[in-house]
């Protein structure tokens, strides 16, 4: 049932509100004026020992599933100090990569049946590590075969780009950063900030999507473009990579999510006056180093488009080049499920004006269940 939208996909972006709630649901605890916030996760309360003394976290996905994985790595590393490697689950099996009993292997996945991240389980399993099960739907293969596991509980979605299951997923190994690290002295600022963070984001979440119509704008402006490239850093490296994923899997256009720390080392051999260039730019401590960015790509007469915290369009367009897209500010590592939004919305608009079928994109399907 769409309600009042015109597509599934369109639905589940402005759903973010809701969906991020119910996966927050009994899963935070503000406590009293004495009492300390945290974090209830029920399916792996007995197993948080285990994971704090692995030897590494292992993230394992495909698509948008990875990218949320990527999104949240920074945080997980620096509430569990723990290491944390990333696996594509297909090249992890091409590769038959050591997996070891020490390890902890969380599997990220909305379907908990793509093909691809399920034998990688299974090879997981064999190799005797413990295995985390990351899922939106109950009862589904990856949510049984894992040794233990949250489901996201962000609903069903029909859509075949994944939208909030996105933001859930992110929000879920923000929630599990914290569960897992310890709460020390030091630290317990930095989670009070989190915890607060996760109980406004749905109001943040609202906020940004009031940035449709804009959105709307600025796919007019895109949409006879051949390409798109998309520049992320730190925390918001997973969102150029799911918002050039986006604009590719719906849109059809050609779009590539690019680590600005790596721009000089090729991508900047790209740049001119006609291809746009989304670089995120919002507040954190990449800042600098994106504003450096910014003024390398006007050097070279880049058509950029900066997205930056509320308020801060004076500091990312020094003398109003290009055009910005301004986004509530949030703790650092809740951002990426902000700004992913705008990109969200603009795959959208995209997909419409150039007439794609928005919820079956040619060639695709939802749930990969084949290899
Ligand atoms: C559970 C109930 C929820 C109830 C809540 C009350 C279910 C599915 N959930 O939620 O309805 O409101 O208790 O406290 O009955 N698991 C895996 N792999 C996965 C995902 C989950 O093994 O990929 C396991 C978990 O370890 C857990 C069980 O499935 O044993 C349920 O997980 P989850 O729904 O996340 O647990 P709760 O949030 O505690
Ligand atoms: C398919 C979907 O390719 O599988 C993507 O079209 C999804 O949206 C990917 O990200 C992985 O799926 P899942 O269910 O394992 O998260």
């Amino acid at each position: 049932n769409k309600g009042n939208y015109e597509h599934y996909m369109q639905k589940e972006i402005h759903e973010q509100p809701e969906s991020l709630k119910t996966t927050m649901r009994g899963r935070l605890i503000r406590g009293g004026s004495c009492k300390a916030k945290t974090v209830l996760l029920g399916g792996l309360k007995d197993h948080f020992k285990t994971i704090r003394r692995s030897r590494r976290i292992v993230f394992i996905g495909c698509g948008t599933s990875y990218n949320a994985a990527l999104a949240a790595r920074p945080i997980l590393e620096e509430l569990s100090g723990v290491p944390v490697t990333m696996e594509i689950a297909s090249d992890l099996l091409d590769r038959q990569g050591p997996i070891y009993r020490e390890d902890t292997a969380v599997f990220v996945s909305q379907s908990g049946e793509t093909a691809d991240t399920l034998q990688a389980l299974e090879y997981a399993l064999e190799n005797g590590a413990l295995c985390v099960g990351i899922t939106n739907t109950v009862g589904s293969a990856i949510a049984r075969h894992t040794h233990c596991g949250v489901h996201i509980n962000a609903g069903a979605e029909i859509g075949v780009a994944s939208t909030k299951a996105y933001t859930s997923q992110i929000v879920v190994m923000a929630m599990l950063a914290l569960a897992i690290g310890g709460d020390t002295i030091s630290s317990q600022t930095r989670r009070e900030a989190i915890i607060d963070g996760l109980f406004d984001l749905p109001n943040k979440v609202r906020e940004v999507l009031n940035l449709d119509q804009e959105m709307k704008d600025l796919a007019k402006l895109l949409v006879a473009e051949q390409s798109l490239l998309v520049f992320g850093r730190g925390y918001n490296y997973a969102t150029a990579l799911e918002g050039a994923l986006k604009v590719k899997e719906v849109a059809l256009m050609h779009s590539e999510g690019i680590l600005a720390g790596e721009m000089k080392h090729g991508p900047l051999a790209l740049v001119d006056e006609n291809l746009p260039i989304i670089v995120i730019a919002t507040r954190d401590s990449c800042f600098s180093k994106q504003q450096s960015v910014i003024q390398q790509l006007h050097a070279r007469k880049g058509r950029v488009i900066v997205m930056c915290s509320k308020g801060e369009a004076v500091s990312v367009c020094p003398g109003g080049l290009g055009r910005v897209i301004e986004v509530p500010h949030v703790e650092d590592c809740l951002q990426p499920v902000i700004n992913v939004v705008p990109l969200q919305l603009l795959a959208y608009h995209l997909t419409v004006l150039r007439g794609y079928n928005v919820d079956q994109p040619r060639n695709l399907a939802k749930s990969v269940t084949t290899q």
